[in-house]
């Protein structure tokens, strides 16, 4: 019997491929693991109503991790005009596929490791080593928002909060409101989680993001919540940094960072950052993780418009792989994947175009196996 179990869901548009690549470079590693295909996507949206059916799910309780390439996602109506004839009217609503992952398993983790690989032209600065926590499953991010916002809830907010006399006048469809909620145990463990990560590999420091200044309730809490972790772990160092702040500094000083951990929101917005210092879409993985699950993709989407031309760049997968690797304790196979990644960007003659050069996307997977 294999001894891991790993669920493979390409989705669709350029997903299909960078899985594809990913395969060609994990064969070459020779691990006992069962890769078990599964539906997921735009496809299934339109004929089914469904872009993460039953028996995904299920899979998923299955398996030990799971390998995730890309999907499509539209708005609501627009998702709903590509339904089949049949499916049309029925009142199905489409939601994100990945966005259900995170929220049915409780992937509160979204890990996003942003390495400058020496040689790599797109890096902004050599030596560039981050590592993202972004608490994947609360903050502006909840779903829970209104517009327009009903009579009721206006009245309360009327009667508990001074701030909101400048809105209480407004109809209801003259504004809108989306609710940045967090937890204390959500905010726990994703600084926990990063704290953690900091202690096990030895790392200089960790910083945590935050606007408590202005958004004192929800980000006050995480900042409270931080400075009781960090109690925990006396043998790492660690600051705060305003969001905002953090944007300037990490532009111009990169190398001073290391581990940072944020709330949702501003997790997705220095992570893109991180990303782009380093190479970009082309370079960006992303673990989700939960205590029991974990999947790992490329941050990047479908890119419909470079779909089924096998050019786009397989590396942000394929470091996507690498990290599954060490979620699984393959620590050893890991190593050795990310050296072979570092080793033809190192030498680079195999360049996809994103880095300047015209290799098409099995050509990159296959330097890289080469490489093992
Ligand atoms: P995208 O990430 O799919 O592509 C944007 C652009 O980035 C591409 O046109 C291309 O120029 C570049 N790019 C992306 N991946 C690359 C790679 N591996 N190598 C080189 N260049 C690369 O974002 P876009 O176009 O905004 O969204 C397309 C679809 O993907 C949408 O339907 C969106 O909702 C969905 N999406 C899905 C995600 C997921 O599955 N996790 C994440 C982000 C978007
Ligand atoms: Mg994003």
């Amino acid at each position: 019997m294999p001894q891991y179990k790993i669920a493979w869901l390409p989705g669709d548009g350029i997903g299909l491929e960078v899985l594809e690549a990913a395969k060609i470079v994990l064969d070459q590693l020779n691990l006992s693991v069962e890769y078990l295909r599964a539906d997921i996507g735009w496809e299934f949206w339109r004929e089914e109503g469904d872009a993460l059916p039953p028996r995904t799910i299920e899979l998923l309780q299955k398996v030990d991790a799971a390998m995730f390439g890309a999907v499509t996602s539209k708005p609501v109506k627009a998702a709903e005009t590509e339904l089949v004839p049949n499916l049309q009217g029925k009142g199905l609503i489409y939601r994100s596929p990945i966005v259900r992952m995170r929220q049915l398993f409780n992937l509160y983790i979204c890990l996003r490791p942003c390495k400058a690989y020496p040689g790599n032209s797109l890096n902004t600065k050599e030596g560039i080593d981050l590592v993202v926590f972004r608490e994947n499953t609360e903050d502006l991010y909840a779903g829970v928002e209104f517009h327009p916002v009903p009579e009721a809830l206006s009245r309360t907010l009327a009667g508990l909060s001074k701030p909101f006399a400048a809105f209480s006048q407004l109809q209801g469809d003259d504004y809108a409101m989306s609710c940045k909620i967090n937890t204390r145990r959500g905010s726990e463990r994703i600084l926990r989680a990063a704290f953690d990560f900091a202690k096990r590999l030895n790392r200089r420091r960790v910083t945590v993001i935050h606007k408590a200044n202005v958004v004192r309730a929800t980000d006050g809490l995480f900042l409270e919540a931080a400075r009781e972790i960090a109690k925990d772990y006396p043998e790492v160092s660690w600051d705060e940094a305003n969001v905002d702040a953090m944007t300037m500094w990490l532009l111009k000083n990169p190398l001073n960072y290391d581990v940072l951990v944020a709330p949702n929101l501003y997790g997705d917005i220095i992570s893109d950052l991180c990303a782009q210092m380093v190479g970009g879409l082309g370079f960006a993985c992303s673990g989700n993780i939960g205590d029991r699950l974990a999947v790992f993709e490329p941050t990047h989407g479908s890119a419909p418009k470079y779909a089924g031309q096998n050019k786009v760049n397989p590396i942000a997968t394929i470091l996507a792989a690498k990290m599954m690797l060490e979620w699984l304790g393959e620590l050893e196979a890991a190593r050795r994947l990310e050296q072979a990644v570092a080793a033809v960007i190192q030498t680079g003659e195999v360049r996809t175009y994103d880095m300047g050069g015209s290799a098409t996307t099995m050509e990159m997977a296959e330097a890289v196996a080469g490489q093992l």
